[in-house]
């Protein structure tokens, strides 16, 4: 009775990661019960969600290592593996909200999220390109682009963009408080980039240290025409949640980001803590720091099985 926060399917967003073939899957080593799908199993995927109670899924996909180059230019193919993914479950589960990705590391040669010139991220180059993937996502069927890049100036550019084409409709999710964080290792993994990554992300994903910074980033996104804000990784930073919530008046989301999901699965499997209660707690905790939303990998499950 006089519980504060509750938890419902309707606050789940699920991620899936997508790759080529007919009836695919492949196991993530350093993310246990977590498989790439391809498009066909992502579609009967988006069916459980749905039927779950699940509002939305955020796709990433696995690009096959011939179509990576130095210019992503596979990032704005409109017959791409995500664009392919999101009309295909579009038209069968088109009650299900679809979120894209908008960043350059899942088409990029050298696994970062904005083009590089002699080591030197090209922040005005990299929103380009970012537009263009935006625009063939769109066309495509995503309901809300969600640029993960953190590039200075994208929101304004792709709202701008989406509007001259006649996607007045489609919303966007700013990851606009991402932070430069080692718990992105297995998300890595999963979706091919790890292993190619030059460099690390720091000059243009935001230092551990700092939460002032994260407000200025959200202001300036949501100033440009965001319509939500998503904060990342979630469990490390939900006093930035906190203060976001408190500040502004919009949708703030959390990502329980790959790592958070992998500490949480693997110390259940070695008997450190009981992995339900653990999940249903870190998902809570979202809630009650002032989340509207969370994208986690636990989210069909806990939408099917673990709420009363
Ligand atoms: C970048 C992107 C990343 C994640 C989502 N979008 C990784 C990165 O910035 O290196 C991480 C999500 C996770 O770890 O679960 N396009």
């Amino acid at each position: 009775m006089v519980r504060e926060t509750t938890l419902t399917p309707a606050d789940l967003i699920w991620p899936l990661f997508i790759i080529e073939g007919q009836n695919a899957r492949t196991p993530i080593k350093t993310m246990p019960n977590v498989e790439r799908l391809s498009i066909d199993l992502a579609v009967e995927a988006a069916r459980a969600a749905r039927d779950a109670g699940i509002p939305a899924l955020a796709l990433f996909p696995n690009t096959p290592d011939d179509k990576r180059s130095e210019d992503a230019a596979e990032a704005y193919n409109p017959d791409n593996l995500m664009c392919r993914a999101l009309s295909a479950i579009k038209s069968a589960v088109p009650d299900i909200g679809l979120i894209a990705d908008v960043a350059l590391d899942e088409y990029s040669a050298n696994g970062q999220d904005g083009l590089v010139r002699e080591g030197v991220i090209l922040n005005d180059e990299t929103i380009e390109v970012m537009i263009r993937s935006a625009l063939v996502q769109a066309k495509a069927g995503a309901d809300i682009i969600a640029p993960s890049d953190m590039m200075d100036g994208r929101v304004a550019a792709i709202r701008q963009a989406l509007d001259a084409e006649g996607f007045e409709d489609r919303q966007i999710m700013s990851y606009a408080a991402k932070y430069a964080s080692c718990y992105y290792g297995p998300f890595r993994e999963a979706v091919g980039s790890g292993s190619r990554l030059v460099g690390d992300k720091r000059t243009y994903q935001m230092d551990f240290a700092n939460s002032d910074e994260a407000l200025r980033e959200i202001a300036q996104d949501l100033e440009e025409g965001a319509d939500s804000v998503m904060i990342k990784p979630g469990l490390p930073y939900l006093d930035v949640i906190r203060r976001t919530k408190d500040t502004f008046n919009v949708p703030i989301y959390a990502y329980q980001v790959s790592g958070e999901f992998a500490m949480i699965e693997f110390a259940a499997q070695a008997g450190a803590i009981a992995r339900e209660p653990a999940i249903l707690e870190s998902l809570h905790a979202f809630k009650r720091a002032g989340c509207n939303g969370i994208l986690s990998y636990f989210a069909l499950e806990v939408a099917r099985d673990l709420l009363d």
